[in-house]
């Protein structure tokens, strides 16, 4: 499942023999591995259910697009998500639109749009009995069934007093007072949550739906991926599919995967610019880090990469190995992504591969130092096709620059 080392090192090989370059940092994104994913997926629910695949992992319109037209919904987690779904020619009865902070005005364009809509809490249920909910609205009420936190805090959704949604106790009462509320939605978390755990929010969330009378259920998304070898087997989406139909019969569907989707499908290939000795200390200082590696920069005790190191021309480096931190081009001193990786001694024009990238990293995106955007490029089969070009150093001061009063 996951892009092993030599299938992304003959990809590069390909890449460059076809004219790509890779000058700084390029990502890939193996489009047949997202449509074999979605397929798992579909295979693994009942037929009708709703796969609304998280935007917020992998938003690249190219790549919602190819989710779209395998059949799939995408959750928003913004308007601005939701305009990215449009765009990618989402149709608004596969969209779900999850937000703890939206405007009225937000809501009522969904509503209005036919979005399904997830509510985080009671004041927005009042916002929607006043606007009036539109004839067949499919309203969600996320729920917080309190059952426990995962291995990662900041990820963990469903421990007593988490911030979304509404605790079980609290939502018969609004649902009675809001009879326009469909269905419920509960979320388990992203990464660091096992089945056990996804499982007790679906069952206690189900019981509750049941009890209400509720016809739909959206389990939300949160199946773990396997980083490096250190991260436990990741459940099966059969295994998950099975989980579902036992704690929750007879509900119509919806489900919210997304880096299970897309995290093993991307890998990043990215420079190394120079070599640099710093008492017993070897660094490759490469294009990319914190800018595009966020949380495997900032909250390095909860994530991590498997690495590689290939040469100027995509072949995998053998060889004794050594220590080697791997620096990043940003200007703080914290810029490491990696410390102590073996790796064969590091050359600059080496390219350092990053695995499993597809997810949570250019949506991530941040300015920090203002490098551009790497290019994106799809691998469908054979072919390369252009997901996203990457920024030029005149688009970057575009981002920066005050827009025309006209536009
Ligand atoms: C409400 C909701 N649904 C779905 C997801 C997607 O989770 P994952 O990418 O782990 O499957 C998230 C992630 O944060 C979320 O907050």
């Amino acid at each position: 499942m996951r892009v092993s080392v030599d299938e992304a090192a003959g990809v590069v090989q390909r890449a460059l023999a076809s004219g790509i370059r890779l000058d700084k940092t390029v990502m890939f994104h193996d489009l047949g591995r997202v449509r074999a994913r979605l397929d798992a997926l579909t295979a693994a629910f009942p037929r009708g259910t709703l796969h609304a695949v998280a935007v917020k992992a992998n938003p690249l319109v190219e790549v919602l697009k190819v989710v779209v037209a395998h059949g799939a919904g995408l959750e928003a987690a913004s308007f601005e998500e939701l305009e990215l779904a449009l765009a990618a020619g989402c149709p608004p009865e596969r969209l779900v639109y999850d937000s703890p902070a939206r405007t009225v005005a937000e809501l009522r364009d969904a509503l209005a749009l036919g979005a399904w809509v997830n509510v985080d809490g009671p004041e927005e249920l009042e916002r929607i009995a006043v606007l009036g909910p539109p004839q067949g609205a499919r309203i969600g009420l996320r729920v917080n069934p309190g059952v426990g936190a995962g291995s990662i805090a900041a990820t963990s959704t469903v421990a007593r007093g988490g911030r979304f949604g509404v605790s079980v106790e609290d939502v018969p009462a609004l649902v009675a007072r809001h009879p326009f509320v469909t269905g419920l939605h509960v979320h388990t978390g992203s990464q660091g949550v096992g089945l056990a755990l996804i499982e007790a929010a679906v069952r206690v969330t189900a019981e509750l739906a049941r009890s209400l009378g509720l016809a739909w259920l959206d389990v939300g998304g949160g199946i773990p991926v396997r980083y490096t070898a250190a991260d436990p087997e990741p459940p099966t989406y059969a295994a998950w599919g099975a989980m579902v139909a036992d704690a929750a019969p007879g509900f119509a569907l919806v489900t919210e995967a997304g880096r299970s989707v897309h995290a093993a499908a991307g890998f990043t290939v990215t420079r190394v610019e120079s070599v640099k000795r710093v008492g017993d200390r070897t660094l490759a200082i490469v294009h990319v880090g914190a800018d595009l590696f966020l949380r495997w920069v900032y909250a390095s005790a909860s994530w991590d990469h498997d690495l590689a190191l290939l040469d100027a021309d995509g072949r995998v480096r053998v060889g004794p190995g050594e220590p080697v931190d791997v620096a990043g081009p940003l200007c703080f001193a914290g810029d490491v992504p990696a410390r102590g990786r073996t790796l064969p001694a590091p050359r600059a024009g080496d390219l350092l591969l990053v695995r499993d990238t597809g997810a949570y990293t250019l949506s991530m995106w941040s300015r920090h130092c203002s490098r551009a955007l790497p290019p994106v490029w799809g691998v469908d089969g054979d072919a390369f096709v252009r997901l996203h070009a990457g920024e030029t150093p005149a688009d970057v001061v575009r981002f920066w620059s005050n827009r025309p009063a006209e536009e």
